[in-house]
């Protein structure tokens, strides 16, 4: 495995290399989740890329940018054992040479300020622009994300699809702790009494989703109960929300694929999590 700061010498690799190639883009600190993705590369494609970037214009100043996780050696330890073939960890320099000031910015505006970006302004634009810029140095026949980041993953397909980036993108579904608390780097800022709260975040959407299977339509009401029962147990509650799967509009009469998806805070961390409920015709 080649551990590549460059873009230089990333670019020069990546003409080397034949047949697929599959991208999975992170910011490190590694867990299960992360392997599940490097896991479908490696069955899908013939080579695998891992960038390991904490992308700083994703971050509002008041977030945890300085204290996010870095566990660097350990991160490309676990991508040697997990079969990467390079690993692309550019320095903040590196990624934006010419600082913040007038960068030039993707921005996918249908999807970008409502859920999480209307309590993270900027965010996702940060995360287009970086993923934009990875998807062009590696130019991958697929990349992997995790649907934990559903609105992620739904924005990053829209840009694809809306700037005709020839790069297929495949979500991964999230994995669990089994208490049903989705993996996340930042699972680490919750206290052990948080811990054994926040699996109640899962709990309450498969209810909602359990609900809408069993016939329930009224959204507003199945958000505002599930959104009460968090914050009587304790969650600042950002929101629960039923959305159409793709387009995270609300779901009109005729829409069928729908995703139940939350965000609060716990202590000092900012959970998300989401899961599918689908309407068969005529139900
Ligand atoms: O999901 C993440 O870890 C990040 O948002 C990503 C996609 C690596 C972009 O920085």
């Amino acid at each position: 495995m080649e551990v590549i700061a460059g873009i230089r010498g990333l670019r020069e690799r990546r003409e080397l290399m034949r047949g697929g190639v599959g991208l999975v883009p992170t910011m490190g600190n590694l867990h299960q989740g992360h392997l599940a993705l490097v896991r479908a590369a490696r069955e899908e494609c013939a080579n695998v890329v891992a960038t390991i970037f904490v992308n700083p214009t994703q971050f509002a100043p008041s977030e945890d940018f300085e204290s996010y996780p870095r566990t660097f050696d350990e991160d490309v330890a676990q991508l040697e054992r997990a079969g990467v073939d390079v690993v692309f960890a550019p320095a903040t320099a590196e990624m934006y040479p010419r600082g913040r000031q007038g960068l030039t910015t993707v921005s996918v505006p249908a999807l970008a300020d409502t859920l999480c970006g209307a309590a993270r302004p900027g965010h996702f634009d940060g995360v287009a622009t970086v993923v934009a810029k990875l998807l062009h140095l590696a130019a991958p026949h697929r990349a992997f994300f995790g649907e934990k980041d559903w609105q992620q993953l739904a924005l990053i397909r829209a840009m694809v699809r809306d700037l005709d980036i020839a790069t297929e993108i495949v979500g991964v579904p999230t994995v669990r702790a089994a208490d049903g608390l989705a993996l996340s780097s930042r699972n680490q800022y919750l206290t052990p009494a948080e811990r054994e709260l926040a699996p109640r975040i899962h709990r309450k959407l498969c209810d909602v989703r359990d609900a809408i299977d069993a016939g329930a339509r009224d959204f507003g009401q199945l958000e505002a109960d599930a959104a009460g029962e968090l914050r009587a147990a304790g969650f600042a509650v950002d929101y629960v929300a039923v959305r159409d799967a793709e387009r995270l509009v609300e779901p009109e009469p005729n829409t069928r694929s729908l995703r139940v998806l939350a965000a609060a805070r716990l202590g000092g961390a900012r959970l998300i999590d989401n899961i599918g409920a689908d309407i068969a015709v005529g139900a």
